[in-house]
């Protein structure tokens, strides 16, 4: 039997992308559906969006609803992989330039809760039937944004006395929660008794994130440590209380890499290609790296990259902490990224305190991403959190050792380079376990070592390199819960 399976997110590769969500939401349906699922997708009509699908067509007028006048739902196709997408048009809650939830000052928008509300009503309007030609069996739900499609198809369910449609709800980043003041509930038209603690209520508030984890039939997380963290005191948000009530509905399933994309020996975007057996590209684009950056170029300094939003999370404070470290042993540092003024700001001060040696430039661009990404020798990711982290995937793939903190699936993905990891032929970046200065210097000066012994470097990159962390598996498990579901 083949399952029909509607993913409901906000972004997605290669149409609009603030983060990893938009990789995930690109790449996992087309996996779905080459392992014989029938997978379509639905986000907001956002400029972007509508501007990259081909073939839109109406598939039904929706009338007014949470305030926007004149809302349908449209069918277009993603020219690049063939996939199928509906998109809802509502110009007075989509049509802004930009990021698609922050303003320009960089706060979120004053109807957020309208705005994905709506998201998540259309999905479980989907599920009964709203689309003639097409009904999913399975709604799968990612992250807060569409944290209320499995309510919604838990209130149809109550009203029409029969179920519509599974659901399945993935948290990629507990940290986003999309809670809003209470009185917002009254606008959703969601059953009164929803607002509950067995709901929607989060310590008085009305949570998105709170719906989906409570609503949906099952609840996956995109690392089998980030699962467990997840239900502890210390890193759950405040919600670690309801993940460990729900925890035999919950599992953590593993991020892939598109390596269509994410490949360079045909990565298009590169200065020259390399493989594990040929490396020698690596090095021209390590120095239009130094060249694109301004930086000395010097073949020999190991070079550390890093592309990330600028949050709290990425814990690119700490780096910064230890630029001293990679500066006195001759090395490099790139940062490339976008996001919390304040991070901005420091970076650039370190940045101009070291011209020779410290690169930071702000902007969001595939391109200079994939550029970093091949010719850095390190690529760092010292979250203090990662729900997954796929920068970390992607360094592999491309040779450039990851440095991580060892938490969520940074610690699935990434084996250090200690003594006996590299005696066992295990090694593929570097870890530190305590978030401090002395952990991530440690773990710096672990990758000049290794530097300092070639052989055991390329044997090292060549390694990380063959790592298979490709969507296959990973699909096959969210196949296996959709067919328990079904
Ligand atoms: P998160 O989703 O928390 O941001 P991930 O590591 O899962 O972290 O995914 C980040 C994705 O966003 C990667 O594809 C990375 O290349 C991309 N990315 C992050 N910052 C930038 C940037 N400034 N320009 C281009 N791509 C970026
Ligand atoms: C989130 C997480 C990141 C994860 C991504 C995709 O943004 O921060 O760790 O890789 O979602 O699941």
């Amino acid at each position: 039997m083949t399952i029909r399976a509607l993913h409901v997110a906000s972004e997605l590769y290669p149409l609009l992308k603030t983060g990893g969500l938009a990789d995930v939401a690109g790449a996992l349906p087309p996996a779905l559906i080459e392992r014989g699922a029938d997978v379509r997708v639905l986000l907001p009509g956002f400029p972007a969006v509508v501007a990259g699908l081909t073939e839109l067509a109406p598939v039904a007028q929706l009338g007014r609803q949470f305030d926007a006048p004149g809302v349908t739902l449209e069918r277009g196709t993603l020219a690049s992989s063939g996939l199928i997408v509906y998109v809802i048009r509502a110009s007075t809650l989509y049509d802004r330039p930009g990021n698609p939830y922050l303003n320009d000052e960089h706060v979120p928008y004053g109807d957020n809760a309208q705005r994905f509300a709506l998201l998540g009503w259309v999905a479980a309007q989907l599920a009964q039937h709203l689309d003639p030609a097409w009904s999913p069996q399975i709604v799968h739900a990612h992250d807060w944004h569409a944290g209320l499609a499995p309510a919604y198809l838990k209130a149809a369910e109550r009203q029409h006395g029969r179920s519509f449609a599974r659901s399945v709800f993935t948290v990629h980043n507990l940290a986003y929660q999309g809670v809003f003041p209470a009185p917002q509930f009254g606008q959703l038209g969601l059953p009164a008794d929803y607002f509950s603690m067995h709901g929607v209520e989060f310590y008085g508030q009305l949570s998105f994130l709170k719906a989906g984890l409570y609503f949906s039939d099952r609840i996956t997380t995109v690392s089998p440590t980030y699962a467990r963290e997840i239900q502890t005191l210390a890193q759950g948000g405040g919600l670690d209380g309801l993940l460990r009530h729900r925890s035999h509905d919950l599992s953590g399933i593993l991020n892939g890499v598109d390596y269509t994309v994410w490949n360079p020996a045909s990565d298009a975007l590169l200065e020259d290609h390399y493989s594990a057996t040929r490396l020698a590209g690596k090095l021209a684009c390590k120095e239009a790296l130094q060249k694109r950056f301004g930086l000395a170029q010097k073949s020999d300094a190991l070079l550390f990259g890093v592309v990330s939003r600028l949050t709290e999370q990425k814990g690119l404070d700490l780096l910064l902490e230890a630029v001293p470290e990679i500066i006195k042993h001759g090395g490099q540092l790139v940062v490339f990224g976008t996001g919390d003024p304040a991070l901005e700001n420091g970076l650039k001060r370190v940045a101009h305190a070291h011209p020779e040696a410290v690169a930071v430039e702000l902007g969001f661009d595939e391109k200079l991403a994939h550029t970093i990404v091949a010719g850095s020798d390190v690529i760092a990711v010292p979250s203090r959190f990662e729900p997954c982290g796929l920068t970390q995937l992607y360094a592999l793939a491309y040779g450039s050792l990851p440095l991580v903190h060892c938490v969520g699936g940074l610690a699935d993905t990434v084996v250090d380079a200690s003594l006996e990891n590299l005696a066992d032929d295990l090694a593929t970046g570097f870890m530190f376990e305590r978030f401090e200065l002395k952990g991530i210097g440690a773990a710096i000066r672990r990758a000049f070592a290794l530097r300092e012994r070639r052989t055991e470097w390329k044997a090292t990159q060549r390694r990380a390199m063959r790592q298979d962390f490709g969507w296959g598996a990973s699909a096959e498990r969210y196949l296996a819960l959709y067919r328990e579901l079904a």
